[in-house]
């Protein structure tokens, strides 16, 4: 009994920011892509937009929009990383949402921002097109598999705080994600270079197609919608 006291007293003096997650690896990575979206529109662009940051954890790059102006709604799935979200930025607006189920955002976003989360999702095509029907541009990062096959996607098994809420990912082909956003009327660009390139997280692999993904093997691209599907004019109505 006395041991689990000791526990109990222990947890409760750590300061929080000691079991806070999102840390670590996290910082640097996320410094990194968040200089790489800032490069690529300029800092002035974000005053006044909306934007929309999907599976954000504890939100702490919609957080960095929103000191650049911006009316930033973030969403996420955890409970539990919706409080810490309200904790520290209760300027954001949160949506407790799981992005594999029905989205509960609004129907149309200037910018969504989609890092670190469509490999964790059951239904690659349902997500993307979730995403390209409510907004303008679109910032998509994600893991992916070592596959040309634009029809290539494995799907995998997952557990922890920031992986897969319903516990089954996706690891699509680069190929395959351009595929779709091209079915959703958007025009890709994507980052080739090793800017991004944090710890494990790599951007700059050639494709040698083992039909292998690993841990940190990533893509990156700038997405802009070329022609406005039906559903985007009627949330641009529905706003404006
Ligand atoms: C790898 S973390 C990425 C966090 C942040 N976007 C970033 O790039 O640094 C993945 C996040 O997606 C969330 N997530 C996983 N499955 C989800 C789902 N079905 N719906 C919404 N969010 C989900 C996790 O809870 C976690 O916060």
């Amino acid at each position: 009994m006395k041991i689990i006291n000791y526990i109990f007293t222990f947890f409760l003096l750590v300061p929080h920011f000691l079991l806070a997650h999102f840390t670590g690896h996290y910082d640097d990575w996320r410094n990194k892509r968040v200089i790489a979206i800032v490069d690529h529109y300029g800092p002035e662009w974000f005053e006044g937009k909306t934007v929309l940051e999907v599976g954000c954890g504890y939100a702490d790059i919609g957080n960095y929009f929103y000191q650049l102006g911006a009316d930033v709604t973030v969403s996420e799935a955890r409970a539990e990383h919706c409080a810490e979200i309200a904790r520290r930025y209760p300027h954001l607006k949160i949506i407790q949402c799981d992005l594999d189920g029905q989205w509960m955002m609004g129907n149309h976003y200037d910018l969504i921002i989609h890092m670190g989360t469509l490999y964790h999702l059951r239904d690659p095509v349902k997500a993307l097109y979730e995403a390209c029907t409510r907004c303008d541009h679109l910032v998509l990062e994600t893991e992916c598999s070592d596959s040309s096959d634009p029809n290539y996607c494995i799907f995998t098994l997952e557990n922890g705080f920031d992986q897969a809420y319903n516990g089954i990912g996706c690891r699509p082909s680069p190929a395959y994600v351009e595929r779709v956003l091209k079915m959703f009327h958007f025009d890709v660009d994507m980052i080739t270079d090793n800017r991004c390139n944090s710890d494990y997280h790599i951007y700059d692999w050639p494709i040698t197609n083992s039909g292998t993904w690993k841990h940190g093997q990533r893509r990156f691209w700038f997405c802009q919608c070329f022609l406005h599907t039906q559903m985007c004019e009627i949330g641009r109505q529905h706003l404006h």
